[in-house]
């Protein structure tokens, strides 16, 4: 199912302030796309109208040529999976329980072997049966991974749309590393679709096939990444003295700041 997810010309304002302002994209099969952009850019309320957490004041956001209001929430919940910037649960829960609310566009009674699986590829197996509450920072992070890929889990794999926001912000370099590689896999057997917010430029790089970059609510730059990472676009858009070098083992483009 489900070939495009698109948004066209939406905008979005909070009083007089215009968050988002006439973005137009189109999310394909398989990409892993990242979305970048300074703080305060619109990159969390641009995730949230793409999923249908906030409804654009004008413009439309289709997935599948329906637009997102037209799908009943329970089935939109089996094609795409949110991973917000902070969710907290206000209660003291196992991880898999917190885990298994995934499975409820799906079942009631999450299955035990779903959750283990998604566990599994998260690298949250050790974090089996501790208090969710008590995780650490990071931990919480890997945790609320897996419930959104037990969200899409279907046929023995995460299948549909998965948005995160910002979510290496908490994460150790091997978790990052860990994060983006499962990300690219999946994408790459075709059967996920991934857009996420990063604020590490280089992981950006390294990891997505496609660069969307926002400012002040506008697409401003978007392409491969050696078409969006160029030193004079980074420090443009982001206002810093940048040098935009290679990476030495890939043919991609690496960000560094100047002393
Ligand atoms: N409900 C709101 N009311 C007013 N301003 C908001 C609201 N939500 C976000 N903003 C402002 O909109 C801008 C974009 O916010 P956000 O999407 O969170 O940016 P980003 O995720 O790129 O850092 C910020 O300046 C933020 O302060
Ligand atoms: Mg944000």
């Amino acid at each position: 199912m489900a070939e495009r997810y698109c948004a066209e010309n939406i905008s979005f304002y909070a009083g007089q302030r215009t968050l988002i302002d006439d973005v137009s994209l189109t999310l394909s099969q398989g990409e892993l796309v990242a979305l970048i952009g300074p703080n305060g850019a619109g990159k969390s309320t641009l995730l949230r109208l793409l999923t249908g957490y906030l409804k654009p004041a004008s413009g439309l956001c289709t997935l599948a040529g329906t637009p997102l209001a037209a799908w009943s929430p329970n089935i939109l919940a089996r094609y795409r999976a949110v991973m917000r910037q902070s969710t907290q649960p206000g209660f003291d829960w196992p991880v898999e329980a917190v885990v298994g609310m995934g499975r409820a566009p799906w079942t009631r009674v999450p299955e035990a072997s779903v959750v283990e699986e998604v566990m599994a590829i998260t690298g949250c197996l050790p974090l089996a049966g501790r208090q969710f509450a008590a995780l650490s920072g990071g931990e919480q992070q890997r945790i609320q991974l897996a419930r959104a890929l037990a969200q899409l889990w279907c046929d023995g794999t995460p299948r549909g749309w998965l948005f995160l926001d910002e979510p290496t912000s908490a994460l150790d370099l091997y978790h990052q590393q860990h994060l983006l590689r499962l990300l690219k896999s999946l994408t790459r057997r075709g059967h996920l679709h991934v857009c996420v917010v990063l604020h590490d430029l280089n992981l950006a790089s390294l990891w997505a096939d496609r660069i969307l970059l926002l400012h002040g609510g506008r697409l401003v730059s978007r392409g491969a990444p050696e078409d969006v990472l160029k030193t004079e676009e980074v420090a443009r858009w982001y206002g810093a003295q940048v040098l935009v070098g290679s990476h030495p083992a890939h043919p991609v483009p690496q960000v560094f700041l100047a002393p």
